[in-house]
């Protein structure tokens, strides 16, 4: 595992923009996979800016959720669809049909999470991107996933629910479930990056980097792909 401690949160989005900039320029025709959350939104945001200002293309591309939410309306702008639509797709050149997500409203839950996990095995991907939470998830795999987990239809937890209810903004309540990629099927991608800042992140990041690897805390995980870095600015690396 390559971890690289960043001046400050504008150049880990700057270093990580460097490794994507990288993999979809050696592979034009790339599957990759994207992360939601406040700190990906910054890494998007120079992605748009390369795409604008140096002619960076995503032409060819096509990316992949981690996880969405469920019970939201299909226009909800809090889907994570609508985020990396709104954040990356419309910024770049994606093609319209390049953001795939899992749909769990789907009418037959299991069948949709076997659809998805299916799609993303096959795609395959060559680059993922992960943020990770204060308790240590990627994706929506909440401390105590398995490492084998596949696609699946999980609850949240109560810290991850209260993380990301800023998000819905007047007190809106927070999906209480979600789909999610698996611990195994994050694995499968050729590339693990994972992005993490501020001082909210430091606990889990330590323990992600520098604990065991552990169900306790899935981004540890990590530990075990030949091929993962792990970005952090100065407050998230402030415990390792
Ligand atoms: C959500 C997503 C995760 C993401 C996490 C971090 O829970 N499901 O994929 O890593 O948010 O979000 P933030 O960057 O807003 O802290």
């Amino acid at each position: 595992m390559r971890i690289i401690v960043a001046e400050d949160r504008e150049a880990a989005s700057e270093c990580a923009a460097d490794i994507v900039e990288r993999f979809v320029r050696s592979q034009p025709q790339a599957s990759l996979g994207v992360a939601t959350g406040s700190t990906t939104e910054a890494l998007y945001a120079e992605l748009a800016r390369r795409h604008q200002q140096g002619g960076l293309s995503f032409a060819g591309v096509d990316v992949y959720l981690l996880d969405e939410y469920a019970g939201l309306d299909p226009d909800d702008p809090c889907r994570y669809c609508s985020v990396v639509q709104r954040a990356l797709a419309r910024q770049v050149d994606l093609r319209r049909d390049a953001v795939h997500c899992p749909d769990p409203d789907a009418p037959d839950p299991e069948g949709e999470c076997c659809r998805y996990e299916h799609l993303v095995r096959s795609a395959p991907i060559g680059l993922q991107i992960l943020g990770i939470g204060s308790n240590g998830h990627i994706a929506f795999n909440e401390p105590g996933s398995s490492l084998d987990s596949v696609t699946r239809v999980v609850p949240l937890s109560e810290q991850t629910r209260s993380d990301n209810a800023g998000f819905f903004g007047d007190g809106r309540p927070v999906p209480e479930r979600a789909i999610t990629q698996g611990i195994s099927t994050i694995l499968a991608a050729a590339e693990l990056l994972l992005l993490a800042c501020g001082d909210r992140k430091a606990a889990a990041v330590a323990q992600a980097v520098g604990g065991p690897v552990c169900e306790a805390v899935p981004a540890s995980a990590l530990q075990l792909h030949p091929s993962s870095t792990v970005i952090l600015d100065p407050d998230a690396a402030s415990r390792l």
